[in-house]
């Protein structure tokens, strides 16, 4: 292990986390009733520019009155280079109260975006004397986000998660597709010719890379990582496949822009029953060693080390959120 530890940020359900257009309140209460283990309030890209105050008074509004339960909240604010920006996070954190976990930054650049927005969420918690730090989650969605993804990883105490913004990301990288979060069918490999010459055409993800940048700065910085949103809220199949491959690669949840991705986000990121009881297995095995003093023990013939301690802890600290969340 490197000299150089790395802290987890405090721990946080982000299996599914659903997407609620300011300008549509009548759907806070219903997002505050599903199983979502993040609620995000928009400001951005889902309210036109026309009905921004509004949609930010509703928001306002709805964080004083709608139960969200054991639920974390977020409000997604308008991006920096925005006439809304300043107010949102002004109006927010002054007049929402401390219901809030969480705001969202989109399409951030550079560390200083994040800088910046913790100056103004600390001056304004000051001036209310709000007692509940708010946290930070920033969308990396452009290249320039992409670029300086280590710095904007590091830039805040505040922050707990980086997420992926496929479509501003295809958008910012110039890229040839339309299909928010899904593939591609030009992304693929036409194989060889076999003996009888036929050839294969086999889908890549053409999100793979990004994804993968992201887990890795996330993680170097104990920040949670998580997939964005899959446009086609018909196709459940295709958003399985999607968040099984972003789960392999480390994800921690995904997005859900429609109630009908929630069920499916929770299924895929909640750890199988088999893992969780192999993980709670080498916790027992490792208790019972300590208690007979020894440091190494063995289960079903096979040597629990340290790391897998470890992981086994990761596991089944997160089964028992789900746990304590679906009791709840
Ligand atoms: N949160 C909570 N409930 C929602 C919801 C949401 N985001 N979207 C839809 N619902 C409710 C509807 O009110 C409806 O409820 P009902 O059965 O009681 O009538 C039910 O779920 C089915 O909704 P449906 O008719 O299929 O959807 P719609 O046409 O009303 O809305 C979208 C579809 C995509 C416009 C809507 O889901 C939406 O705005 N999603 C979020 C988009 C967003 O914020 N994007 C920004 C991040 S990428
Ligand atoms: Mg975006």
């Amino acid at each position: 292990m490197s000299f150089t530890t790395i802290d987890r940020v405090g721990p946080r359900l982000n299996r599914s986390q659903l997407f609620v257009p300011g300008v549509r309140p009548q759907l806070f209460e219903k997002a505050a009733a599903s199983d979502a283990d993040v609620i995000c309030l928009d400001l951005e890209d889902s309210v036109a520019p026309a009905d921004k105050p509004k949609a930010r008074a509703n928001i306002i509004e709805g964080l004083k009155t709608v139960n969200f339960g054991t639920k974390s909240v977020s409000v997604r604010i308008n991006g920096l280079d925005t006439a809304w920006c300043y107010r949102d996070v002004i109006d927010i954190v002054e007049q929402a109260g401390e219901r809030l976990d969480l705001i969202m930054i989109p399409k951030v650049g550079v560390a200083a975006d994040v800088y910046a927005i913790d100056m103004l969420i600390s001056q304004a918690e000051m001036a209310v004397g709000r007692v509940k730090k708010m946290k930070l989650e920033v969308i990396i969605e452009s290249v320039l986000g992409l670029n300086n993804i280590e710095a904007i990883a590091g830039s805040s105490k505040r922050l707990e998660s980086l997420h992926f913004g496929s479509a501003d990301y295809a958008a910012s990288a110039g890229m040839r597709t339309t299909n928010i979060g899904g593939p591609n069918k030009d992304y693929v490999v036409l194989t060889d010719k076999s003996a009888s010459g036929a050839r294969d055409t086999h889908w890549s993800d053409l999100w793979h890379y990004v994804t993968v940048r992201m887990v890795a700065a996330a993680r170097a910085h104990g920040l949670r990582p998580i997939d964005g949103p899959f446009g086609d809220y018909s196709d459940a199949e295709g958003f399985l496949a999607q968040a099984r491959r972003s789960a392999v690669l480390g994800c921690e949840g995904k997005w859900a822009i429609h109630p009908s991705q929630v069920s499916l986000a929770n299924d895929v990121f909640t750890p199988p029953a088999e893992e969780v009881a192999a993980a709670e297995a080498i916790l027992k095995a490792m208790q019972e060693g300590t208690e007979k003093g020894m440091g190494a023990v063995s289960l079903n013939g096979k040597l629990i080390d340290l790391a897998s301690i470890r992981q086994a802890e990761v596991i089944v600290g997160q089964m028992n959120m789900i746990r304590a969340r679906t009791k709840a």
